[in-house]
């Protein structure tokens, strides 16, 4: 008899038989007893994953996925695959907001994407990443909204910055907030590093990129994000540190590996990131898929049938004949 996994949706449940893990969508990958610390084992197949999920895959060289979402139905298809763990990034200002770049984003926009994410969530860890001037200003504007967060059902938040935020994630931890750092390429200082570029090229800054991730190891953060550094500087960082780093842009040699919901879908026009690898075509087949919609409705092709509903053919000639007197009265006849 199937053991259900972890999600108490059936819409969306998985399948555990003993041996392998099958997710309810038919989207992900089939995971075996032989995972150790998985939480999709018989031992634990129920258990949500947290960020001692996080600590125990490192410690069991075990690679984490992660992947943004930013709505429910998003949250709930990526959920049901047996992602790890689910990032609201700020990344939504581009991809769903339609803004420049991540720092027109606000705490309103993040706050109602995670709490939307966190209802469609029943087995990844959610992250929320905290927006632009949501914690580089003070350490108290940083316990607020983190706090808020929280209170909007993530697990955990993340932010940008190495040891100039080290103080910043000593005292969100002791507050009881799990932090992700993220550091390499960080979109929120875009002004400030000239562009999108791959960083940490030269021995000053990998050294410098090196101290900032054991800062933020030291300060209490369970995981950092690698955004578009050297694979070799990459996969020093995740042997030096005890915590799971996870990559974007940074080669296999990370933890983990985190990609962009629209990037890796086909869901972001022509363009796609040197870093993003497209798994499926969605766009080109939502366009087809809306187009022939629009044909059918000039067509008349739809709603059809199927779609429709009747009336009771006694009502319809009550209707009828109520409306023909009506007609003769207005005409004056
Ligand atoms: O906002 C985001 O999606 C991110 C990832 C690119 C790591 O920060």
């Amino acid at each position: 008899m199937p053991h259900r996994c972890y999600d108490r949706s059936p819409a969306h449940a998985g399948t555990f038989d003993g041996t392998a893990w099958t997710p309810g969508t038919g989207l992900g990958r089939r995971i075996g007893k032989e995972d150790a610390v998985s939480v999709h084992t018989a031992a634990g197949f129920d258990r949500p994953v947290t960020t001692a999920t996080f600590r125990a895959r490192k410690s069991a060289s075990q690679r984490i996925a992660m992947i943004t979402a930013y709505d429910v139905s998003s949250a709930r298809l990526v959920d049901a695959a047996g992602v790890d763990a689910i990032l609201v990034g700020d990344s939504m200002g581009m991809t769903v907001l339609g803004y420049p770049s991540t720092l027109q984003v606000t705490m309103d926009d993040m706050l109602c994407a995670t709490a939307a994410v966190a209802r469609g969530t029943s087995h990844a860890l959610v992250i929320g990443d905290m927006p632009f001037m949501s914690y580089q200003a003070s350490p108290e504007d940083a316990m607020r909204n983190a706090g808020a967060f929280l209170a909007a059902g993530a697990g955990a938040v993340k932010l940008e910055g190495g040891a100039h935020m080290a103080d910043t994630v000593r005292r969100l931890v002791a507050a009881g907030i799990p932090v992700m750092g993220h550091l390499g390429l960080t979109p929120q200082s875009v002004n400030q590093l000239g562009g999108y570029k791959v960083q940490g090229k030269d021995a000053a800054a990998a050294l410098a990129l090196l101290d900032d991730c054991r800062m933020l190891q030291d300060a209490g953060a369970f995981g950092i994000v690698l955004e578009c550094i050297p694979a070799e500087l990459a996969a020093i960082a995740s042997a030096e540190l005890a915590i799971p780093t996870i990559g974007i842009g940074a080669g296999v040699g990370c933890d983990g590996e985190v990609q962009v919901f629209h990037d890796m879908l086909g869901l972001g026009g022509d363009f796609t990131p040197r870093h993003a690898k497209r798994y499926a075509e969605l766009g080109a087949a939502v366009t087809a898929a809306v187009a022939a919609y629009a044909d059918d409705v000039r067509r008349k092709a739809f709603p059809g049938e199927e779609q429709s509903t009747h009336l009771d053919p006694a009502v319809l000639e009550e209707v009828r004949a109520t409306r023909a007197g009506t007609v003769r009265r207005i005409a004056g006849e």
